[in-house]
């Protein structure tokens, strides 16, 4: 186990929509009933299903917000059931399963958070709690892209932004902005949290290889909750681990092709 599982108890309810906020064509702000007293931390996700097709699978998808009574989920349209979620009638019911996965954990010290995107969900979360002491990077294709998500994100004090066509904020990559946070002296962290494609993923776990770094895993699943296999994921001593239950969160260094074994 790699960050000691924390053992939420799992509850599988019928949930309904509360809101569905369309941002964007691509980019939808979901509210959905929660029973009360469920601990949901940062990095811990949902299961979603849409019931209706006999075709549809639960989904996972991570938690960006929680209060007694529902959860907030950041959704891209990418595919077949995130469009039945975005053209579902307004009083769907949804079927959840959750709390699921091993959240962040959350060392005293300055946070450094890194997102693109919808990689963006969990840090919110975080960010929301943790609001004194984090900084995040946050990576757009584009300016418009950022204008769609700036009702979620946290005020700009605390926010650095990246557009990969230099339309808003640091022209490039976020990978690129973070870079220059480092050589502009901005390392003073206990440790980052990371969460996005793959990719970037690695660049910043090599960035930050002297700073305590965890990245969220977003790769695929199926039962969510550690019986089916279907996610595990190569870790650098060279045993597997369940993405849905050892992680979605993984200290990078731990995981195979992010750390030392990468050279
Ligand atoms: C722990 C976890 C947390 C996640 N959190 C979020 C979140 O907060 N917001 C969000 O929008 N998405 C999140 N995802 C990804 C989300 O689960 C998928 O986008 C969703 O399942 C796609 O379903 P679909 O039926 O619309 O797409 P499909 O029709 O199944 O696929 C459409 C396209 O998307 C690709 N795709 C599907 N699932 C994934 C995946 N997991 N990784 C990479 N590519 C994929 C497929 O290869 C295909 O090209 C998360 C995934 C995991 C594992
Ligand atoms: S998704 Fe089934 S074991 Fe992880």
């Amino acid at each position: 186990m790699q960050n000691g599982r924390i053992t939420a108890e799992r509850q599988v309810w019928s949930s309904r929509l509360l809101e569905r906020l369309l941002l964007t064509d691509e980019y939808l702000l979901l509210r959905l009933e929660a029973p009360g007293g469920l601990d949901f931390r940062p990095g811990m996700f949902v299961n979603l299903q849409l019931p209706g097709d006999r075709f549809s699978l639960p989904r996972p998808f991570s938690v960006m917000s929680a209060t007694d009574g529902s959860l907030q989920l950041l959704v891209k349209v990418v595919g077949r059931e995130t469009r039945r979620f975005r053209d579902c009638p307004a009083d769907s019911v949804f079927s959840l399963a959750g709390p699921l996965g091993t959240p962040f954990p959350v060392p005293a010290g300055a946070l450094l958070l890194v997102g693109g995107g919808v990689g963006l969900a969990p840090l919110l979360f975080l960010a929301q709690q943790y609001r004194d002491r984090v900084t995040l990077l946050a990576g757009f294709r584009t300016a418009a892209e950022y204008e769609s998500l700036a009702a979620v994100l946290p005020p700009l004090s605390q926010a650095l932004l990246a557009t990969d066509d230099g339309s808003a904020g640091s022209p490039g990559l976020v990978t690129e902005l973070l870079e220059q946070h480092l050589a502009a002296g901005g390392c003073d962290y206990a440790a980052a949290m990371v969460c996005g494609p793959e990719p970037m993923m690695y660049r910043v776990a090599q960035l930050l290889r002297s700073l305590p770094t965890w990245v969220s895993l977003e790769n695929y699943m199926a039962c969510g909750y550690g019986v089916c296999m279907g996610c595990v994921v190569a870790m650098s001593d060279r045993n597997l681990s369940r993405a849905c239950c050892e992680g979605p969160v993984f200290r990078s260094d731990l995981l195979q092709g992010y750390g030392s074994d990468n050279g």
